[in-house]
């Protein structure tokens, strides 16, 4: 089956479009391939990868945001090297993002109270675990106690995980695409360090 020529194949300015129409909805579309990439950081010896939610995409101020638990060893991790990659692919759309950013981790600030107060009751359950992610433990649990852990709670009780909330904002340095085409695919760099660059790359 022949695949359609797109707007965005061989136009920077379509493809940079393209790109936050696909970040920007993932943040409303609990189905989108791009809600959920893999966000990678750590340092020369120790880099680990995991799955987040996308929580905001600002096309205006080039950052992305996702949620975590204050606790997590990746906070200390983003704290002593800020370098991170964010890697999506969405496989109906036939594009891999390779996001390179800085990040900041936001607690107990303005940017972590307006993204509480948008996260649900029923959400904020894994900010209600006794001891952060990551802690061994020598039975397998899920870290919440009975009461959290059979959604036995109020929207004041859930209050109390405002505590372990953090929010991780990705500043963009830089955005690599790749578009798989039968005709033929395409790469290609938007570089955002100093005035904005495009690079076609060879696939
Ligand atoms: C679908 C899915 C969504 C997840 N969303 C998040 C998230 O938004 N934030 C987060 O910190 N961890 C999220 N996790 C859990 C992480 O992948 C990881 O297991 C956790 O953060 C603990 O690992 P770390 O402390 O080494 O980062 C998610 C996992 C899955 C499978």
């Amino acid at each position: 089956m022949s695949q359609e020529i797109v707007s965005y194949y061989e136009d920077f300015k379509e493809i940079e479009k393209k790109i936050w129409d696909l970040l920007t909805k993932a943040v409303k579309d609990r189905s989108s391939e791009f809600r959920t990439p893999v966000f990678i950081c750590g340092n020369d010896k120790d880099l680990d990868g995991r799955v987040v939610v996308l929580r905001k995409a600002d096309e205006q101020n080039n950052f992305i945001q996702y949620h975590s638990d204050i606790r997590s060893s990746k906070i200390e991790k983003i704290k002593k090297n800020p370098n991170c990659s964010i890697l999506f692919y969405g496989k109906e759309e036939k594009i891999q993002l390779r996001v390179k950013a800085e990040c900041q981790v936001n607690y107990n600030n303005d940017v972590t109270k307006e993204s509480w107060e948008k996260t649900g009751h029923i959400s904020r359950k894994c900010y209600l675990v006794s001891n952060g992610p990551g802690t061994e433990s020598e039975k397998p649990t899920s870290g919440l106690d009975n009461k959290f852990d059979n959604f036995d709670f109020t929207k004041e009780e859930s209050e109390a995980g405002y505590k372990n909330f953090c929010v991780i904002k990705c500043k963009i340095k830089s955005i690599e695409w790749l578009y798989l085409a039968a005709k033929g695919h395409r790469r290609a760099l938007i570089d955002f360090s100093g005035s904005k660059k495009f690079t076609w790359l060879v696939p």
